[in-house]
């Protein structure tokens, strides 16, 4: 059976990778020896040591989705719900199709069953409100919404009931995180529990002013500020970042600001708090990168600054045709 060899330390957090990637292969036992790991494989995988060792089939009982599922759902059912799946920490959260909903309870346990995860929530509701939070309906498993998320070698503790989190963003947030160079002054104007922040100073020497509205968004960022060991600094607030940054006493090199349904209308508080030369990681929900662009042009030229787009991409689909889009510009004064 192929395997990766991994020292038994780090077994537990490369598993998680590994499910997550669909890379591991779920019908058979992980097997530890000596002071390493064997986890068993689909495919080859980069950045590991590949063995060829016995491994012991799991029961029967842990099939995959599909034959968890046989009979019950067809294949293009099976797999618009697996493609659904989003894992953070021991918490699988499902999109069920309304058409699926007399078949929830038996979807939720062959999830419980399929990822092994702790508890399994369905979506009821699409992110809404200021604080971006979704109701959720438990279903399988046990139900507990605090959970702690690993990303980039970060620990993100957080309540999903509580608080916007999305590990479709991971990505996103190494790609920010690499571009950040050390002693940075960074501004997360919509913090959350932190991902961003805490991801950045882990890896960067950088001093972070990190805001929430939602207070169980920052009492989720403050703990994880002690759950990591970092080597930046971040300092928490707490309230509408309009009246929050009225107090700031100095401005910054780099203003992230990941609210993509309302970040244009804190334009005119980024542009003022930016440093000459500093960048904007600015998202939004769109079809094409043209909006964005203009609204940091037309925010620029109402402060006598401009702005020069350093590089655009698309982050995730949010609907057929629309894009959590991301526009890097850096500010100048003209
Ligand atoms: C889409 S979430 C992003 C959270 C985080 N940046 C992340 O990537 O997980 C947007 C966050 O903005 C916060 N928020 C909304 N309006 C705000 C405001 N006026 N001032 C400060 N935070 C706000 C919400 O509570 C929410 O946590």
């Amino acid at each position: 059976m192929k395997c990766v060899k991994v020292p038994l330390k780090q077994l537990n957090n490369i598993r998680i990778k590994l499910m997550e990637n669909n890379q591991m292969n779920m019908e058979y036992r992980i097997k530890a020896c000596d002071d390493f790991g064997y986890i068993p494989i689909n495919e080859d995988v980069e950045g590991y040591e590949i063995v060829d060792i016995e491994l012991e089939p799991l029961k029967r009982t842990a099939h995959n989705f599909s034959e968890l599922l046989e009979g019950e759902l067809n294949s293009e059912e099976i797999d618009n719900l697996r493609t659904s799946f989003d894992t953070i920490g021991d918490i699988v959260i499902l999109e069920i199709p309304d058409d699926l909903i007399g078949k929830k309870q038996i979807i939720g346990d062959a999830a419980l069953k399929f990822t092994k995860r702790r508890s399994i929530y369905m979506k009821k509701s699409a992110v809404k409100g200021t604080t971006r939070v979704r109701e959720l309906e438990f279903l399988a498993g046990i139900d507990d919404t605090v959970t702690i998320h690993k990303e980039h070698g970060a620990r993100l503790k957080l309540d999903v009931r509580e608080v916007y989190f999305s590990p479709r963003l991971a990505t996103e947030r190494k790609r920010v995180m690499e571009s950040v160079c050390d002693g940075e002054n960074i501004l997360d104007m919509f913090c959350g529990i932190g991902p961003f922040p805490i991801v950045i100073a882990k890896n960067k020497d950088v001093n972070i002013t990190a805001v929430d509205i939602n207070k169980s968004a920052i009492k989720y960022m403050d703990e994880n500020i002690k759950l990591n060991k970092l080597k930046g600094n971040i300092e928490s607030y707490c309230g509408d970042v309009r009246e929050v940054s009225k107090s700031f006493k100095t401005k910054f090199d780099r203003i992230i600001m990941n609210l993509p349904g309302l970040a244009y209308t804190f334009l005119d508080v980024s542009v003022n708090l930016i440093e000459d030369g500093g960048i904007i990681n600015y998202y939004e929900f769109s079809d094409s990168y043209e909006t964005g662009i203009k609204r940091l042009k037309d925010a620029c030229n109402k402060v006598g600054k401009e702005v020069e787009i350093i590089n655009c991409r698309k982050v995730k689909s949010t609907s057929p045709g629309e894009w959590h889009v991301a526009i890097d510009g850096k500010i100048k004064k003209l």
